[in-house]
C-alpha cells in the first residue's frame, strides 16, 4: 500500500492506504468531503481537482495538454500545484504524497 496524506474540503487530514495502479481519484473519491469526480476519470469535468504539495510537483508526471486545458479555466487553479487526480496513477514512489482537495468551483 501507498500512503496518501489527504486534506479534505473541511481541512481534515486523512491518511489513505492507496492501491498502486489506480488513479489518485479512484483511491480518494470515497472519502467524505473529497473529490466528486463526476465524469468518472475521463478528464472532462475537473471535479477531481486537487493541490499537490509543492515539494512533490516535480516527482509526478507532467500535466497532459488535456489536463492543463481542463484546469486552467478553473476558478481555483494554481499554476504550480493544481492537478486532476484522475490523471495521476499511483506508484509505490508516491508513498507519503500530501495533497489537498480543491474547493468547489464557484
Ligand atoms: S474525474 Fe472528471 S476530470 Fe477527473
Amino acid at each position: 500500500m501507498v500512503k496518501l496524506v489527504v486534506t479534505d474540503k473541511d481541512g481534515r487530514e486523512v491518511v489513505v492506504d492507496a492501491r498502486a495502479g489506480l488513479s489518485i481519484m479512484e483511491n480518494i473519491r470515497t472519502l467524505p468531503r473529497s473529490v466528486e469526480a463526476i465524469c468518472g476519470g475521463m478528464c472532462a469535468c475537473a471535479t477531481c481537482h486537487v493541490y499537490v504539495d509543492s515539494s512533490w510537483v516535480g516527482k509526478l508526471p507532467r500535466r497532459s495538454y488535456e489536463e492543463q486545458h481542463m484546469l486552467q479555466d478553473h476558478a481555483a487553479f494554481d499554476a504550480v500545484r493544481s492537478r486532476l487526480s484522475c490523471q495521476i496513477v499511483v506508484r509505490e514512489a508516491f508513498d507519503g504524497l500530501p495533497l489537498t482537495v480543491a474547493p468547489d468551483q464557484s
